[in-house]
């Protein structure tokens, strides 16, 4: 691949949520994803990338741990209700965490390869002709959606990604010119 194709791919990556839900994604594909993911790099080699591929009702499930939270926290009725049913919107939801490290640096640097990793993953989904859309875990229920993964304690949930096949693909914008300071 030359730098004009490898361009045009990381141009043409949109947070897309505009997915067939009836169509399946195979669980090939996402075991073929998270493998590509896994090559990001990762100081210490610490492994830290953990995913729980939600699939069917489970979707719902995790819908459901994410709105209790927030019922909990007093957030409004209709946020609450959206989010109960909002993983159902794609086949296939990646929920990809971090694990704690050793010391706080590590924990951060953790963090940073699983962010590599999850760009890995979408930039492979999007040479498949998949969409995918990089959702935040809900305010306050990183705890609860990391044990509904059975991810181990501790662990950050750095993304919850929408995969699946698009119906449409949003229109791509143009990005503020890159700040650099040359020195030297
Ligand atoms: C760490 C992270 C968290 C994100 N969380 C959300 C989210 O919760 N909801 C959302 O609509 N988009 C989320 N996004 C996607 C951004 O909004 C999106 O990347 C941005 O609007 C640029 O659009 P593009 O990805 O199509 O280039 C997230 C992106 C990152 C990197």
């Amino acid at each position: 691949m030359n730098f004009d194709d490898f361009s045009s791919l990381v141009r043409a990556r949109r947070t897309n949520l505009m997915i067939d839900r009836e169509r399946d994604v195979e669980p090939t594909v996402v075991q073929q994803l998270c493998e590509l993911a896994t090559w990001a790099p990762n100081h210490k080699l610490t492994w830290p990338w953990l995913f729980a591929e939600v699939r069917g009702d489970a979707r719902l499930r995790l819908g459901s741990v994410c709105a209790d939270v927030m019922s909990a926290q007093g957030e409004p009725e209709a946020r609450v209700a959206k989010t109960r049913g909002k993983f159902s919107r794609s086949p296939v939801v990646l929920v990809v965490g971090s694990e704690v490290g050793d010391s706080q640096l590590r924990t951060e640097e953790n963090r940073d390869a699983v962010s590599a990793a999850v760009q890995t993953l979408l930039l492979g989904a999007t040479a498949l002709g998949m969409a995918s859309f990089w959702s935040s875990c809900p305010k306050g229920a990183n705890d609860a959606v990391a044990s509904f993964c059975d991810f181990p304690t501790d662990t950050t949930v750095v993304a919850m990604v929408y995969l699946g096949w698009p119906t449409d693909i949003p229109k791509g914008f143009d990005r503020p010119a890159p700040r650099i300071t040359r020195l030297g």
